[in-house]
């Protein structure tokens, strides 16, 4: 058994945590680099079922922060032109990539149906998080 063949329950489980703990995470799942090709696909989530399963790099928040290596932060979607919907409910998103050795592997995804909701905090422990996950990749 490889050391590795556990992450995708380790993944549901941080899903099930954050979106428990955090009121206003109403959608919280991963995205992965699927293969060599230029796309995201859809990882383990918690949440309502998203018809994004796939998403091509620059599309979308999650597809910009494919490209872009940054996190990325939405208080209001609205604003946004280059958004993909996945729930009518949702007010704002943030996206912080996954990184190791220099590349891009995914990301995680949260959604909320609150405005502005994110805090400086909420950033720091989801790139600390991200930078942990990258570690068991
Ligand atoms: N809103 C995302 C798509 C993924 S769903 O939020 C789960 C985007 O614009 O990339």
């Amino acid at each position: 058994e490889s050391p590795k063949d556990n992450t995708e329950e380790k993944l549901q489980k941080i899903c099930a945590l954050l979106d428990q703990e955090i009121s206003y995470f109403n959608w919280t799942g991963f995205y992965f680099k699927n293969g060599d090709k230029e796309e995201l696909i859809l990882g383990p989530y918690v949440g309502a079922p998203t018809d994004h399963t796939i998403i091509p790099y620059g599309k979308g928040i999650c597809g910009q922060v494919a490209v872009s290596n940054e996190t990325f932060v939405v208080p209001d979607v609205h604003e946004q032109d280059n958004y993909l919907s996945c729930s009518i409910d949702t007010k704002a998103e943030i996206v912080v990539p996954i990184m190791k050795d220099g590349q891009n592997l995914g990301q995680i995804d949260i959604d909320s149906h609150k405005v502005d909701p994110f805090t400086d905090e909420d950033r720091e422990m989801l790139e600390w998080l991200c930078a942990e996950v990258a570690k068991i990749m």
